[in-house]
């Protein structure tokens, strides 16, 4: 597949007043999700978790794509229809993590490395088999004492650049993904500094590894103070950091920028993306979503694993997606949390 296919994939995915649903998690975080609505993570729930967000009616005028996880991948609704056709007649895109998650990194056990790249390439043949059009790679950055160092850094950027060079060999549009987390004491300048850095090496990365810029989506935090940290920054604050960084770190030729949640509030995360979309300073590429939780709470503590609740968690979904999606243009206001009644 060449650059201008990539490109037209990559270009769906950010299209105006559309975001992406990360639904990928892992056998070990979907307990974990389950674990807080007291359901146990067996297939049969999971696949009437899922369910239940794809069949969403009319969620595909807001999600442009969703991330699914591999046994997510191979499941069908109800009916019979995999779940990759159950979206698409949404109008939504299959990806597909491929990662196999963030372990300890050798000589610096409080950092992490994303592992996964090895039989990386037989199994991207596979996810294409099965409909998927796009893939996600997710690096952890930990700010502490001392920490990230350069080494975490640069052993998580040449993991993400070789996943994103073979991803584009196969003709599947990688979102590159190095999460700098928000848990801790730190402030929003740290948070910029570490991003800064993180943001440099990865498209130095990219660079030497030949990766199609212009094929490819960005997925990272947003530059935000630490989620225990005694000053929290507004909206607006969040938007200019945020904005500064990427001006001086990813180059025009990247689409689109989705931004993972990362334990924001469900409103937080969508007023951040607003200001960003509502700052009067242009800015060369898309600004968008790729959430997980903040797009998730909502359904998944009204859905409760039961039948009964599908139709009032869809509702929550339904909301919370046109909330982020007006967000896309700067236009959610704290009215539109209101119009969802009669749900929760
Ligand atoms: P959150 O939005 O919950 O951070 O999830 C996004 C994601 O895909 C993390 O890899």
């Amino acid at each position: 597949m060449n650059t201008q296919q990539l490109n037209a994939i990559a270009s769906a995915l950010v299209a105006p007043g559309k975001g992406i649903l990360a639904a990928d998690e892992s056998s070990g975080t979907i307990k974990k999700r389950f674990d807080s609505i007291n359901i146990e993570s067996t297939e049969a729930n999971r696949q009437a978790y899922r369910q239940m967000l794809f069949t969403t009616q009319g969620v595909g005028e807001f999600v442009s794509g969703v991330i699914l996880f591999d046994e997510t991948i191979r499941q069908m609704a109800d009916d019979g229809r995999p779940f990759v056709d159950v979206l698409k007649s949404q109008g939504a895109i299959s990806g597909i993590k491929v990662d196999a998650g963030a372990k300890p990194l050798a000589n610096s056990p409080d950092e992490k490395i994303t592992e996964g790249l090895d039989g990386l390439r037989d199994r991207l043949n596979e996810y294409i088999s099965l409909g998927a059009k796009f893939t996600k790679w997710r690096a952890v950055i930990t700010i502490g004492d001392g920490i990230p160092s350069d080494y975490c850094i640069r052993a998580n950027a040449e993991a993400l650049a070789r996943y994103a060079a073979l991803s584009q060999e196969a003709g599947l549009v990688p979102i590159v993904e190095p999460e700098v987390l928000m848990d801790g004491n730190h402030t929003i300048e740290r948070c910029y500094d570490v991003t800064e850095r993180t943001l440099h090496v990865v498209f130095d990365a990219l660079h030497y590894h030949h990766v199609s810029l212009e094929g490819m989506l960005l997925k990272p935090n947003m530059v935000i103070s630490g989620n225990a940290c005694s000053t929290q920054a507004a909206p607006e604050e969040v938007a200019e950091q945020t904005v500064r960084c990427f001006m001086r770190t990813v180059p025009a030729a990247v689409p689109g920028i989705v931004f993972l949640s990362g334990g924001q509030s469900n409103e937080q995360a969508t007023a951040n993306l607003n200001a960003m979309n509502a700052m009067a300073e242009k800015h060369p590429w898309q600004l968008s979503f790729s959430y997980g939780r903040a797009l998730q709470d909502p359904p998944l503590k009204t859905w409760l694993g039961q039948a009964g609740n599908v139709e009032k968690a869809q509702k929550a979904f339904h909301h919370r997606a046109k909330c982020n999606s007006a967000a896309r243009d700067g236009s959610y206001s704290d009215a539109m949390e209101r119009e969802l009644v009669g749900v929760g």
